[in-house]
């Protein structure tokens, strides 16, 4: 496996590695390196057997976090008890045929098996035992009661094992334990090889220094599509306007305020992007000047603001394009698809998702969607009101599939 060209996968995924007291502990270590070259943070945990093969400052060096290794060094931080918060799965390689009962029948003497009994993540076991123990009746029977629980245990395989035999006994390749983490936590990786550009939220123009012109965006739809996208392997650049939302992790965040600030960023971001989806609402007019100090109200019965256009910012990428896809947004209240039609030709894109923000339960600051997806090769898709994340699996999905007559880069799987 070439670690340094390996694709960050997995960028964004918190992992628990669980190393037991194994000849085969020595490959956790390379285990370890893999999956944190596939972009994900790894916590390392060793049972006090496994610390007898490899040293725990290893897989401090490596993982660059603390590596837990006792329950009464555990004890000093309670959390430690528990599987770290948001940990996406839990992964115990090597496993030996001990501990494989231990995690069967629940026997919590080891801060690893304490840790296994709060884990609400998904578990990967990878075990690595000597001759004969693979078959032996209780392996097998506490194999059978861990797979019936949904744990993914993966056969050991067969060869020379430490003690001179040969025999299934020795901890599954390197290559396939990644391979179950990956196909476990990035279940359909359609996107891999994209560089994503995802522009959310409003833009807020000022009027004076505590003034300002914005709109009713929450920018939920543009962190929506920034998560879909991450999730399914593409990396990620989100360029966000002032929202209350938490970005997801995994994806790089640039934090602007105004229409010119997010084009000078989408700008810079371009030449980087295979697709640019422009979920933002960008201010249209933005007031010409500025005033430097709090403007009064004293004496004034009335105020006019002399505001200008902002620069569209999909139409100066479209002009600027070589090979990336461009998708904008439509957010309407009338004569939906006629309008969005005219943005599609007008801006030059290869899509646009067109949504009626007077829907009840839809658009601006809500969590549902519905929208229709038009693409410049005259495909028309419709989606019903539905989750904002799960909508903006659809639309790369569409954006995926585009005709190829529209499409100006390979969307396909690369
Ligand atoms: N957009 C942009 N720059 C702007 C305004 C809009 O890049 N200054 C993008 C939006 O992010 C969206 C698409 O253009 O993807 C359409 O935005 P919308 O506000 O619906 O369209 P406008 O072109 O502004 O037209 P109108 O406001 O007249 O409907």
């Amino acid at each position: 496996m070439g670690l340094d060209k390996s694709p960050a996968i997995l960028r964004g995924r918190r992992l628990v590695l669980g190393v037991t007291g194994s000849i085969a502990a020595y490959k956790a270590v390379s285990l370890l390196r893999a999956l944190k070259c596939r972009g994900a943070s790894v916590s390392v945990v060793m049972t006090d057997s496994a610390t007898k093969f490899v040293a725990p400052l290893t897989f401090e060096v490596l993982s660059g976090e603390r590596v837990t290794t006792s329950l009464f060094e555990a004890r000093e931080e309670m959390r430690h008890l528990t599987v770290p918060e948001g940990a996406h799965a839990v992964i115990i390689a090597p496993a030996t045929a001990n501990f494989l009962a231990k995690a069967a029948v629940g026997l919590a003497d080891d801060v690893l098996s304490t840790m296994l009994l709060t884990a609400q993540c998904p578990m990967i076991i990878a075990p690595a035992m000597d001759g004969g123990m693979w078959e032996h009746p209780t392996v097998v029977e506490h194999v059978r009661m861990l797979r019936a629980r949904g744990v993914i245990v993966l056969d050991p395989e067969e060869g020379p094992l430490a003690s001179g035999q040969v025999a299934q006994g020795r901890l599954a390749a390197e290559a396939r334990i990644v391979e179950a983490v990956e196909a476990l936590l990035i279940p359909q990786a359609d996107w891999l090889g994209h560089r994503v550009l995802v522009s959310a939220g409003p833009t807020q123009e000022a009027i004076d220094p505590v003034r300002f012109i914005s709109n009713r965006s929450s920018g939920k739809m543009g962190y929506a599509i920034a998560e879909a996208a991450r999730d399914r392997g593409a990396e990620v650049v989100l360029v966000t306007g002032p929202t209350a939302l938490v970005p997801p992790a995994g994806v790089e965040v640039v934090f602007v305020t105004s229409a010119q600030e997010m084009a000078d960023s989408l700008c810079r971001h371009f030449a980087w992007a295979t697709v640019v989806v422009m979920a933002a609402a960008v201010a249209d007019f933005r007031p010409r000047e500025q005033a430097v100090q709090k403007m009064k109200k004293q004496g004034r019965m009335s105020l006019t603001l002399d505001l200008e256009v902002a620069p569209d910012i999909l139409a100066m990428l479209s002009a600027k394009r070589t090979a990336q896809v461009l998708v904008g947004f439509a957010a309407e209240t009338e004569d939906v698809v006629a309008h969005a039609m005219a943005k599609l030709v007008g801006k030059g894109l290869d899509a646009i998702v067109a949504n009626d923000v007077t829907k009840e339960g839809a658009g601006f600051g809500s969590d549902d969607n519905a929208a229709v997806v038009l693409s410049r090769g005259g495909r028309r898709k419709e989606f019903g009101l539905m989750s904002k994340r799960r909508l903006a699996d659809y639309i790369l999905t569409e954006v995926r599939d585009l005709p190829v007559t529209c499409r100006t880069s390979s969307i396909g799987v690369e």
